[in-house]
C-alpha cells in the first residue's frame, strides 16, 4: 500500500457507531484495521483491487462490514466505465475478484448477490446512472446494517440483568459492521440500561482482534473491560465470574450451527459446562439458508505465519509448520438464543430460523 493510498480520517463518524467504512467526494475510505489502536489510518480504494486486497488483508473485517465494503466495492469496480456493452462484463469480473477474498463471512456473498440484483434492474441505463442506482443502495445498506445492529443492541439488553458480567470473543463491534457492531452493540445497548457490569474481553490470538479492537472501542465507549488470555475463559467460570457469553458471527447454517472466530467453540463447550448462557448476536443477513449445517461452512486457512510470528517476529523454531483455521463451528446445541434485528431466536433453530427468515422483508 503506497502512501497516495493513505488518507486523514475522512471525518466519519467515530462515535458509538464506529464505522469503518465512508464514501467521501466519490472515493471509498476505509479504516485500516491492522493498524489500530497505534494509528488511526484510512485507505483510500480507488480500484477494486484496493478493496479485495483490504478484505483480505483484515484492514477491514467482520462479517457485515465485508459485505458493505464489497457494496461499495461493487461501484468503485464501475467507475471509469465508459460503454454500456462493457458494465456486464465488468461487474462480473469485480463481483468475482471480492467474492474470492474470504470464503466463511457469508454477508460477503450475500451483499454481492443483492448488488447483482440491483445491477441487473438498471444495466441498461448509461452507466453513471448505473453506478448512482448502485451507489444509492450501497448507502442504503451501510445505513441499514446500523439499524440493525442498534435493534440487536436492544433486545440482547433485554437478556441481561444489572451488574452482569459478559465475556466477548473477537471484534464484533462498530468496526466489524457498518457500524455500531453486533455482540459489542448488545454490550453498549446493556451498558446504557445500566445493566453491564463489566466486559472481559479476550484477546483473540492470532490476530489479536480482541486486544487490539474490541478494547480500542470499549475504551473510547467508557465500558468498563478487562483483556484476558484465549485460555482464561475457562478459569474465570470456575470462578463464577462470568455471567453471560455474547459473541458474533461468520456464517450461521439453516440448523443454527455457528461460524466465527477460532476459539468461539472453546468458550461455547465452557460455558456449557458452567451454565453460561451463550449468546450469539448478528444480522439475519449472517444466516445462510442454503448451508444446511455447520459441516458445510467453508472455513477459511489463512498464511501459517500468523501463527509462527507475532506482528512479524517470529516465535517458532524457524523449522516450524503450523496450522492457522481463521474460524471454527459451534454446534446449535451450545447457543442459548441467536440475538437477531427480528428478535430473539431459540431453539429449535431449524424452526425458528425458519420463521425469522420467511418474515424478513426483500432487498
Ligand atoms: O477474521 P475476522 O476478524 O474478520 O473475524 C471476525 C469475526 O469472527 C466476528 O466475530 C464476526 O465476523 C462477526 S462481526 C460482527
Amino acid at each position: 500500500m503506497s502512501t497516495a493510498d493513505q488518507a486523514p480520517a475522512p471525518a466519519p463518524s467515530l462515535d458509538d457507531v464506529f464505522s469503518p467504512i465512508a464514501w467521501r467526494d466519490g472515493t471509498l475510505y476505509l479504516l485500516d484495521q491492522t493498524r489500530l489502536p497505534k494509528e488511526e489510518v484510512w485507505l483510500r480504494c480507488d480500484t477494486p483491487q484496493k478493496v479485495a486486497d483490504a478484505i483480505y488483508r483484515l484492514s477491514v473485517r467482520g462479517a457485515p462490514a465485508i459485505g458493505v465494503a464489497a457494496a461499495y466495492g461493487l461501484v468503485v469496480g464501475l467507475q471509469g466505465v465508459a460503454r454500456r456493452e462493457d458494465l456486464g462484463r465488468r461487474f462480473d469480473e469485480v463481483a468475482e475478484l471480492l467474492l474470492r477474498t474470504r470464503p466463511t463471512a457469508v454477508n460477503l456473498r450475500w451483499a454481492i448477490a443483492r448488488g447483482r440484483a440491483v445491477f441487473e434492474g438498471c444495466r441498461d441505463q448509461e452507466p453513471e446512472t448505473v453506478r448512482r442506482t448502485l451507489l444509492d443502495w450501497a448507502h442504503e445498506l451501510h445505513a441499514r446494517d446500523v439499524e440493525t445492529n442498534r435493534r440487536i443492541g436492544e433486545h440482547g439488553a433485554a437478556l441481561f440483568a444489572p451488574g452482569d458480567r459478559v465475556l466477548t470473543h473477537c471484534n464484533a463491534g462498530g468496526l466489524a459492521t457498518g457500524g455500531y457492531g453486533t455482540a459489542v452493540g448488545v454490550i453498549t445497548s446493556c451498558h446504557r440500561h445500566g445493566r453491564l457490569g463489566q466486559v472481559w474481553v479476550d484477546e483473540t490470538r492470532p490476530l489479536l482482534q480482541g486486544a487490539r479492537l474490541t478494547a480500542w472501542e470499549l475504551e473510547r465507549l467508557g465500558i468498563p473491560y478487562r483483556l484476558v488470555t484465549d485460555s482464561s475463559a475457562g478459569a474465570l467460570m470456575a470462578r463464577g465470574l462470568v455471567d453471560r457469553v455474547v459473541v458474533g458471527a461468520d456464517r450461521i447454517a439453516r440448523n443454527g450451527d455457528v461460524a466465527n472466530k477460532i476459539g468461539t467453540y472453546v468458550v461455547a463447550v465452557l460455558a456449557k459446562r458452567h451454565g453460561v448462557p451463550f449468546y450469539v448476536a448478528a444480522p439475519l443477513s449472517t444466516i445462510d439458508p442454503d448451508t444446511p449445517s455447520g459441516d458445510a461452512i467453508p472455513i477459511e486457512e489463512r498464511a501459517p505465519d500468523e501463527v509462527t510470528e507475532v506482528f512479524g517476529t517470529r516465535v517458532a523454531p524457524a523449522a516450524t509448520s503450523a496450522q492457522n483455521f481463521a474460524f471454527d463451528v459451534t454446534p446449535a446445541e451450545l447457543v442459548t438464543a441467536i440475538i437477531t434485528e427480528a428478535g430473539v431466536l431459540t431453539p429449535p433453530y431449524e424452526e425458528s430460523i425458519g420463521a425469522a427468515l420467511a418474515e424478513r422483508p426483500p432487498g
